[in-house]
């Protein structure tokens, strides 16, 4: 087997160097059934592919696929970060969530990024070290295999340290993305040696080798989590936080745990959804929005209309009004998924839309009692196996390339997730969210997250399973997506691609993807009431659809990136 793994891998990034290999975007025309990958990066979806190929479930593809894009894809693959994962078991016939989002560290103080007039310092939230909480990738990981992996650990890490051995060819996007992030990448020495090697971004074509990376994973592969939440790995970071101003310390490495908790399950239609609960919004968010859409009939519209759009506006409006002020880490602050949730509450807020006029979200007030005292870039997988288990996993350093530092020695960058918290009231992050009372920071809580990686069954059988990254976008393109797919009856390739609008309350606009929609549309929603802003393409969905037995499976990766769909 690892023989078998170590050639696959050494044969392919030999045949990377030469050349640029072209990949699907859409597989609707092929059934695989014995397993289907879908992700951004080739490198890491080949080396998923070869894992499955070699007898490996779902969760060991999952597993190296994740450790593969921490070195092919190091603007969001990662080890230094968190995230969510979904767990489709098709034995157990249940779907289950894994939580490794990141921890604030202890010394964190709700204070530490605002300046001495009370302003966000936004440099201070974002870049280096500071902005770092501590990573939950790698402990992550090894638990979802622990439960429920086949295949040994090493054999999942390795291919991923051969790669960062030997090297491989960087591609037009990671290119693309070094380019555009310089000047705050070449802050950190640590950096800028491995991406900068001559004082400039290396360039589409060169080879690109991490040796530090690569002792790194040789650690985490021998040792699992402990090599790298422990002893050489753990002192390198705390050296490094501690000597540029940042606050993780081995104490907070150590504690670190990833946890099952049980997912957000609504239903729509026929439809079961499952998405990630606390500390992510993403499944409340998603479940209101899409239960307050299932009281209006929407097979009246078309998915590019003027009624439509509106509608899922006000539904959105609502729903991101509730995330500011209720959602929070359910460790620290007290838990509204319930309340929120509740079909009598849905059904008052889907009242209190007006078909034809836009509300204005100042007026919109949080929907349920308010009685507690208390007080651009990720990545998204999707994995099936012949045996009908399913993983849908969202990992990101937050930002493209996290905090741009890279842990010296250690090789890989360290998130900037810090500023998915409420820092200051009233001001904004990275996504436009100013963020509530139940997001401010605290010592070991986790920041408030959109990430929405969504398994969906019918009748007890998989039937769709995606997510993407996006930060708050993440949660109206999934729903998007199913819409599209469930009820406006687009193939999966089609309703990935088609063009999508957002809106989170605040600011209180209707960003609509730019080229997407006719003017007409635009001019009807703007009589209405709407602030529409045209905005670039965002998002980046990755979908896996099941035939209905459930055995067989067809992809989509969104034309908007540089993913593809890998399967046999
Ligand atoms: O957890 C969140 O919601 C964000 N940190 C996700 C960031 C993201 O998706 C950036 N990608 N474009």
């Amino acid at each position: 087997m690892r023989k078998y793994l170590v050639c696959a891998v050494l044969i392919l990034s030999a045949v990377l160097l030469v050349c640029t290999a072209s990949c699907d975007k859409v597989t609707t025309e092929k059934l695989y059934r014995h397993g289907a990958v879908v992700r951004s990066d080739r490198i890491a979806g080949e080396i998923g592919l070869q894992t499955l190929k070699a007898g490996g479930n779902a969760v060991d593809a999952a597993c190296a696929t994740a450790m593969a894009l921490a070195v092919s894809y190091p603007t969001a693959g990662n080890l230094g970060g968190g995230g969510f994962a979904l767990v489709y078991s098709a034995k157990a016939g249940k779907v289950e969530f894994l939580d490794f989002r990141e921890t604030a560290p202890a010394s964190v103080t709700a204070a530490m990024y605002l300046d001495s007039s009370g302003k966000v310092n936004r440099d201070k939230a974002t870049v280096g070290p500071l902005s770092a909480g501590t990573p939950g990738t790698v402990a992550g990981l090894y638990e979802m295999h622990h439960k429920y992996g086949k295949l040994p650990w090493n054999e999942l890490v390795l291919p991923a340290r051969y790669l960062a051995d030997t090297g491989f060819a960087v591609s037009d996007f990671l290119a693309g993305m070094l380019l555009s992030n310089k000047s705050d990448l070449e802050k950190f020495p640590s950096t800028a040696s491995i991406f900068f090697p001559a004082g400039k971004p290396l360039s589409s074509g060169n080879r690109l080798v991490q040796p530090d990376l690569a002792r790194t994973l040789g650690l985490i592969e021998e040792q699992g989590r402990d090599g790298f939440y422990l002893g050489e790995n753990a002192q390198k970071i705390a050296a490094f936080s501690a000597s540029t101003g940042g606050t993780i310390t081995e104490n907070d490495l150590r504690d670190y745990q990833p946890k099952w908790r049980e997912p957000i399950h609504f239903q729509f239609q026929k439809l079961d959804i499952y998405a990630p609960g606390l500390p992510s919004s993403g499944g409340v968010v998603m479940a209101e929005i899409m239960k307050t859409l299932a009281l209006f009939d929407l097979s009246r519209f078309e998915p590019k209309s003027p009624g439509y759009m509106h509608l899922f506006v006000e539904a959105a409006r609502r729903a991101y009004a509730d995330r500011e002020e209720y959602l929070g880490d359910p460790g620290f602050v007290r838990d509204y998924t319930g309340q929120l949730l509740d079909d009598s509450y849905i059904a008052t807020r889907a009242r209190s839309i007006d078909t034809t006029k836009a509300s204005v979200s100042e007026e919109i007030q949080p929907g349920i009692a308010k009685d507690h005292p208390e007080p651009t870039q990720t990545t998204h997988l999707v994995v099936s196996d012949a045996d009908g288990n399913i993983v849908s996993l969202t990992y990101t350093l937050n930002l493209e390339f996290g905090s741009k530092a890279v842990v010296p020695d250690a090789g890989f960058f360290l998130n900037n997730e810090m500023d998915d918290f409420a820092i200051a009231p009233g001001q904004a992050n990275a996504f436009g969210l100013a963020g509530g009372q139940p997001n401010v920071i605290a010592p070991g809580k986790r920041m408030l997250s959109s990430m929405s990686p969504t398994i969906i069954l019918k009748n007890n059988r998989p039937y769709l399973a995606l997510g993407s990254p996006g930060g708050s976008k993440i949660i109206t393109a999934v729903a998007q997506t199913i819409l599209n797919y469930a009820v406006f009856g687009m193939p999966i390739s089609r309703a990935v691609a088609a063009p999508r609008f957002h809106h989170q309350w605040m600011p209180d606009a209707v960003y609509v993807e730019k080229g997407g929609y006719e003017p007409k549309v635009l001019t009807n929603l703007i009589g209405k009431g709407h602030t529409v802003e045209e905005r670039a393409p965002y998002c980046e969905v990755m979908a896996l659809q099941f035939s209905m037995d459930g055995l067989y499976a067809t992809g989509a990766a969104d034309p908007r990136g540089p993913g593809c769909v890998l399967g046999y």
